[in-house]
């Protein structure tokens, strides 16, 4: 089974503005509203790959009960712990005549050291041996900068394979666990490293001595546009990234991440994973928002991709 968590969920409101003014009164189009956070998104591609995963993480209020409905509704197992407060409401405002993005994003519930070990320990009743447990996005006020390392240490010990997939501190502190796979696109690595890797070479140098450092099986970099590398200690294999239509690249890592966790549960190849993993990436820049690609468009993007041994 995949577990995914997502500490800090978010519905994600999308809404269309013609010609947005600020100090008037505008008028809403086109209104979507999505379950969203990191996690999340994760547990929507793999439902969409015809995996099946549980996700679980931290709900609040009307927003939180909207995004467990949500993903029922989409058949997705979910296990959320609820908590005073009112989860995250994402406005997103998309304005088609002048082409800009606004986002305005709630704060978000508090969360205790209680609430997150309750929910750990929840969490540790059902992970067997060989499960998988996806980790990844922001952390609540409230919680601590070492959580993923607390979560990742717990999680190994019960036989899980933990993917980590955070930036900034919660990387750095989380990678001193040793999760067993991180993905991090370009800048998050170079962020993490204190310097700017600009080559796949480059790229490959800094992620062979994290797994040697922090001992790490896998590393994903992914480069946006650019494709991504899949680094092992064995072979490192770059993956260019496919020529689709781009409708939003939002949440194009959480779909990467879906596929290696498919991939891994499933014990696909290298080669099956990157072709899965580029395919389902690219099919989700596609959609907009985060709202997850079918597997029909992924399923004809896989004998598209190319790749090539670093
Ligand atoms: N413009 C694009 N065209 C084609 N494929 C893309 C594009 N952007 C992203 N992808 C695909 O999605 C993968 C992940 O993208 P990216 O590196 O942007 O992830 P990310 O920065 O972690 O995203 P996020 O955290 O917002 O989900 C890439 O490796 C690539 O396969
Ligand atoms: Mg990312």
């Amino acid at each position: 089974m995949i577990y995914t968590v997502t500490l800090n969920p978010a519905l994600d409101k999308t809404v269309e503005i013609p010609s947005l003014t600020v100090d008037s009164v505008n008028r809403i189009t086109t209104m979507r509203t999505d379950p969203g956070g990191k996690g999340v998104n994760v547990s929507k591609v793999i439902q969409k790959l015809g995996g099946e995963s549980t996700a679980t993480g931290i709900l609040g209020g009307g927003a939180g009960k909207a995004i467990c409905s949500a993903l029922e509704a989409m058949k997705i197992r979910t296990g959320f712990w609820f908590v005073e407060g009112e989860t995250r409401t994402n406005l997103k405002v998309i304005d088609p005549v002048n082409h800009t993005n606004t986002d305005l994003n709630e704060p978000g519930v508090n969360v205790s050291e209680e609430i997150l070990n309750g929910l750990l320990q929840e969490l540790l009743l059902t992970v067997n041996e060989g499960d998988i447990v996806v980790l990844s996005g922001s952390l609540p006020k409230g919680a601590p900068k070492d959580t993923y390392a607390t979560w990742v240490k717990a999680c190994k010990k019960a036989g899980a394979k933990v993917i980590l997939d955070a930036d900034g501190e919660l990387l750095a502190e989380g990678l001193k666990a040793s999760p067993y796979l991180i993905k991090p696109n370009n800048h998050e690595l170079s962020a993490l490293m204190g310097e700017k890797l600009g080559t796949p070479e480059e790229l490959k140098e800094a992620a062979l001595d994290l797994m040697k450092k922090y001992d790490i099986a896998k590393i994903v970099i992914s480069m946006g546009g650019e494709g991504a590398l899949y680094i092992t200690e064995e072979e490192t294999l770059y993956a260019e990234g496919l020529k689709v239509p781009v409708k939003s690249t939002v949440g194009a890592g959480d779909s990467v991440v879906a596929a290696l966790a498919i991939s891994e549960e499933s014990g696909k190849s290298i080669e099956d994973t990157v072709r899965l993993s580029t395919a389902t990436g690219a099919a989700n820049v596609m959609c907009s928002g985060t709202q997850a690609a079918e597997y029909d468009v992924i399923k004809n993007l896989i004998p598209k991709v190319v790749f090539r041994k670093l």
